[in-house]
């Protein structure tokens, strides 16, 4: 089972004295997982949190954790600036009761497990299990590396495209820090649960979509440590109903960190697409997108050079960011250019209203879907 599905509702309804806000968005909450019959996790207090805050804080998670179904033992540790305290033990049933397990940070309890983290590893160590979300026959990355060059354009649009060709599309927005999805395909609302328990994606212009943004107020930062967005990315693979999808097309959040990584290498994903514009400080990072994808042996289906140039009335082009960047990438990297998008008022626009380009008919963005489908055939 996963535990974020106990943890972030028991821990939501606790309060942060020092934040002011619940125990989960103040990021309080931090390595969950179960280990046998033991629930784990983290609790990450402030040097200011008194001993009874913090006490109070684990208590009230582990009380609603039990309140919640959980039957089994809750070990929680405590780390203040980087210092871990022992684990602390609690039985299923006898907390709540003021009952405390050798106290001074001194319980009983197994040590955590302190595994090797970072690419790889799962957040608490040992090496990742790739596993294939359920019902679908093809996952795509769609990367970067720069952040603003049009990921989640390509991304959208990408899916649209191959809806429009009659394919079965699921969207994934994996950008927990700044989800885009929402506005980019004009969706919002809250997911509702399926008879198997799985989180329902939204509909929007045939396409099934998922994005912490319909889980989170959109003006609310998102500020959790790296194992919170794990487990929500995770659970975004495994949790949600993508029965009978033929693509699944994951905007990724910019960059090549540990965040990419771990996800890469937690689903097996069909082929990886390297967004970039021609200019040369955007194609240095997109070198880093398709070094990654190859270092973690995801075909790279290629490189979508946007922005490459600019429509001028009378039907000459300017090229704002340089000329063929994109190309000339793809051709060191022996990958093919998927395509070439123009940097286009109506594009920008679409993004805006939650209207794809695509739709209005940019013939870039279908040609593209076109060569992703005939690469992987569905
Ligand atoms: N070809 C284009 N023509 C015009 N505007 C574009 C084009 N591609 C992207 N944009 C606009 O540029 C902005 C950034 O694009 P987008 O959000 O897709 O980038 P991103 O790489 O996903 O960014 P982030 O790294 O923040 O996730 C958006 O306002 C989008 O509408
Ligand atoms: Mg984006």
């Amino acid at each position: 089972m996963d535990p974020l599905t106990l943890l972030e509702p028991a821990a939501t309804r606790v309060r942060d004295p020092l934040s002011g806000r619940s125990a989960w968005l103040a990021g309080m909450v931090a390595d969950p997982r179960v280990d046998g019959d033991v629930l784990r996790f983290t609790l990450v207090v402030k040097k200011d949190h008194s001993p009874e805050d913090r006490q109070r804080i684990r208590e009230a998670i582990v009380r609603n954790l039990v309140e919640r179904g959980w039957e089994g033992e809750v070990a929680c540790t405590i780390r203040v600036d980087g210092l871990a305290e022992a684990p602390r033990r609690d039985g299923g049933h006898d907390h709540g009761h003021g009952h405390d397990h050798g106290g001074g940070g001194h319980g009983g309890g197994r040590d955590p497990i302190r595994g090797m983290s970072g690419p790889g590893m799962q957040p608490h160590g040992g090496p990742i299990q790739k596993q294939k979300p359920e019902g679908v026959k093809h996952v795509i990355a769609v990367t970067s590396g720069k952040g603003g060059v049009g990921k989640s354009t390509v991304a959208t649009n990408l899916a649209v495209a191959l809806a429009g060709m009659g394919k079965k599309v699921g969207l994934l927005d994996a950008d927990i820090y700044g989800p885009s999805l929402p506005m980019m395909m004009h969706v919002s609302g809250k997911p509702v649960a399926s008879e198997a328990k799985k989180i329902m994606p939204l509909p929007a212009h045939g396409v099934r979509c998922m994005s912490i943004g319909f889980l989170v107020d959109e003006k609310e930062p998102v500020i959790w440590r790296g194992p919170m967005v794990m487990g929500v990315i995770n659970q975004f693979f495994k949790d949600v109903d993508w029965t009978d999808t033929d693509y699944l097309v994951v905007d990724l959040p910019p960059g090549t960190g540990d965040a990419q990584l771990t996800m890469i290498q937690g689903v097996p994903i069909a082929g990886g697409v390297v967004v970039t514009t021609p200019q040369p400080v955007a194609l240095l990072d997109a070198v880093r997108g398709v070094e990654m994808f190859k270092k973690l042996d995801v075909p790279v289906l290629g490189v979508v050079e946007n922005m490459a140039w600019y429509e001028l009335p009378g039907g000459a082009r300017a090229y704002p960011f340089g000329e063929g960047g994109g190309a000339r990438l793809a051709a060191e990297y022996g990958v093919p250019l998927l395509g070439q998008v123009p940097l286009r008022d109506s594009i920008r626009q679409g993004g805006d209203d939650g209207r794809p380009a695509v739709l209005d008919g940019v013939e870039a963005f279908t040609q593209i879907a076109a060569k992703v489908a005939a690469v992987l055939p569905a």
